[in-house]
């Protein structure tokens, strides 16, 4: 079985959606329940949202589970979250495996426990033939992370005297970013009513349009992506042009 579109999905809307999902530590304060509440709630919609995807005609989803910023919470929460990330990954492969979802994570690993960087690799592994979604999942990521570590290798390129520092341009640059395989995103979605980047996607979301909504991470429903999705297909991408 797989997931693959039921109707003939829209010509012209978003291919690359990425999502920065906020708003599960209020959802869970608002019930009087501990901020990993939130966290499992999200985790919940993640299944649902992936699922949309093909319907809507989005062929990569790019999530962001937790930035380079998010060490400085409690170790509770931390913990927390790493533990959902690895129980996430146990309960979730086989399923996403039979859908077609193919998996990649960016972000460093290196900060991450061996144990769940272990089941981060394997479950690349076990999707690597999948194209009816790419998930991308964004772990320990930061935009600017990204571009000093990308910006390391390249330096490194010169150094062995492989790469002409004549010869780079944003495209080099691009070829060392963790999402080098990737499209650059067309929309990207803040839930929560926060307007802010937040150290996402920096390099790759300098043409995307942005959707900002008040709705909190577990509360927001297919049809709350599909909204965004639809308000996507309105907008007049210009890319730097003048309009025609
Ligand atoms: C932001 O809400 C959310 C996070 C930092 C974690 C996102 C993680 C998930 C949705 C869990 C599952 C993800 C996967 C891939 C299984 P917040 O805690 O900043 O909320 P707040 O702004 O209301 O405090």
């Amino acid at each position: 079985m797989t997931i693959a579109p039921k109707t003939a999905p829209p010509t012209h809307g978003p291919r690359h959606v990425a999502i920065i999902m906020d708003g599960n530590g209020r959802w869970a304060q608002q019930r009087g329940r501990p901020r990993l509440f939130g966290h499992q709630a999200g985790a919940r919609r993640v299944k649902e949202i992936v699922r949309a995807c093909p319907d809507l005609g989005v062929t990569h989803l790019t999530i962001f589970a937790f930035s380079t910023e998010n060490w400085k919470r409690t170790q509770a929460e931390v913990s927390g979250l790493m533990t959902l990330f690895r129980r996430y990954i146990r309960a979730e492969a086989r399923g996403l495996v039979r859908e077609g979802v193919r998996v990649r994570f960016i972000g460093d690993r290196i900060r991450l426990e061996p144990a769940l960087v272990a089941m981060m690799d394997e479950l690349e592994a076990m999707t690597a033939g999948n194209s009816v979604v790419n998930l991308t999942v964004a772990l320990n990521y930061g935009g600017r992370d990204e571009v000093a570590r990308a910006t390391r290798r390249l330096a490194r390129e010169v150094a062995a005297g492989r790469l002409d520092p004549e010869a780079v341009d944003a495209e080099t640059l691009a070829r060392f970013l963790d999402t080098h395989v990737l499209p650059d995103p067309d929309l990207v979605i803040r839930t929560s009513g926060e307007a802010r980047i937040s150290n996402f996607l920096l390099w790759q979301s300098a043409y995307a349009e942005y959707d900002f909504i008040d709705t909190l991470w577990p509360d927001f429903t297919t049809a709350d992506f599909a909204a965004c999705v639809g308000r996507f297909a309105g907008r007049d991408r210009r890319f730097g042009a003048a309009p025609g």
